[in-house]
């Protein structure tokens, strides 16, 4: 098995190359004057199970050209097969139609991704895991929660509540208190499908002067997470925390969402992020053992 890191994963390649003791080729990128991409892999790759490492957060297009350069030469050089481990999966939000006329943006990225070659898919915390079974390449979504709720527990907050977004996803709150050895419950967040909009129902938690550590997959532009720290706050925990895989963080989030009552922010480097200080190399390694 062979690495090729992605500009944009390749701290994460080189850990998991090192975590999987495989060989890492250089991939060689660069920008012509107009915008558009160059790829070109320095080494021989024939016959060799390679993957490509290249999460795709913002800015999304470009760094899934990057991604579809890679494996698409991979494949013209010879590679038997190819694993896109992309960490953020972009479009993945748009994971179904909620609206006649709307694109399926997930499938089209996943169909693009096996017209270049992409024989499996490696994702993580993907938004909707149930939706990739209907994709026309094997994906397997993984979970860094564990990961992240080890984290807070290394650090002494063993115990705390695991708080996650929606009734749909209390899942995650209680993979987080599985490790933390807390309780779990949700924050009860809804979207308008049509504004986007994000609201939170009357729901009373039980966190009054407990430490809460809520969880969430992704935070964008982080309105949901401003609101979700700021009912755990106004509903008396004396400490909230952030945690999630996908720390895009878009403009001043970080800072709002600390202006609300989160004593900090933790990330995975799924995005390399000023927060990203849990790696998602073990998850994927495991995966690519197996
Ligand atoms: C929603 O279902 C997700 O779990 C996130 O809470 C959401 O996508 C975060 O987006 P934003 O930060 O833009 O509110």
């Amino acid at each position: 098995m062979i690495i090729l890191p992605g500009p944009a994963s390749r701290d994460l390649a080189n850990r998991l190359a090192s975590e999987l003791n495989i060989k890492l080729i250089p991939v060689f990128f660069k920008k012509f004057p107009d915008g558009e991409n160059y790829v070109r892999i320095d080494g021989d790759i024939r016959g060799e199970d390679v993957v490509v490492v290249q999460t795709t957060s913002p800015p999304q297009d470009e760094r899934m050209m990057q991604l579809f350069l890679t494996a698409s030469a991979a494949k013209d050089n010879g590679a038997k097969k190819i694993t896109a481990v992309v960490p953020y999966f972009a479009y993945s939000r748009q994971d179904r139609i909620f609206l006649p006329g709307e694109a399926f943006s997930a499938k089209t990225v996943v169909d693009l991704l096996k017209t270049c070659g992409a024989t499996q898919i490696i994702t993580v915390n993907a938004h909707n895991p149930t939706a990739l079974k209907h994709f026309t390449v094997p994906a397997k979504d993984l979970s860094a929660i564990p990961l992240l709720a080890k984290h807070f527990l290394d650090k002494g907050f063993g115990g705390a509540m695991s708080l996650s977004m929606g009734k749909k996803g209390l899942a995650t709150a209680k993979e987080a208190a599985a490790v933390l050895k807390g309780p779990e419950d949700y924050i009860p967040t809804q979207r308008d499908r049509h504004t986007g909009k994000v609201t939170i129902e009357e729901k009373a938690l039980n966190v009054k002067g407990k430490v809460a550590i809520i969880f969430d997959d992704i935070i964008s532009s982080g309105g949901t997470m401003i609101k979700a720290v700021a009912h755990t706050k106004r509903q008396g925990a004396n400490k909230v925390y952030v945690a999630c895989v996908h720390p895009i963080l878009m403009a001043d989030s970080k800072g709002k969402i600390i202006q609300n009552g989160a004593d900090d922010i933790i990330g995975t480097d799924s995005v390399p992020s000023p927060v990203s200080l849990v790696s998602v190399a073990p998850v994927i390694a495991e995966a690519l053992r197996k």
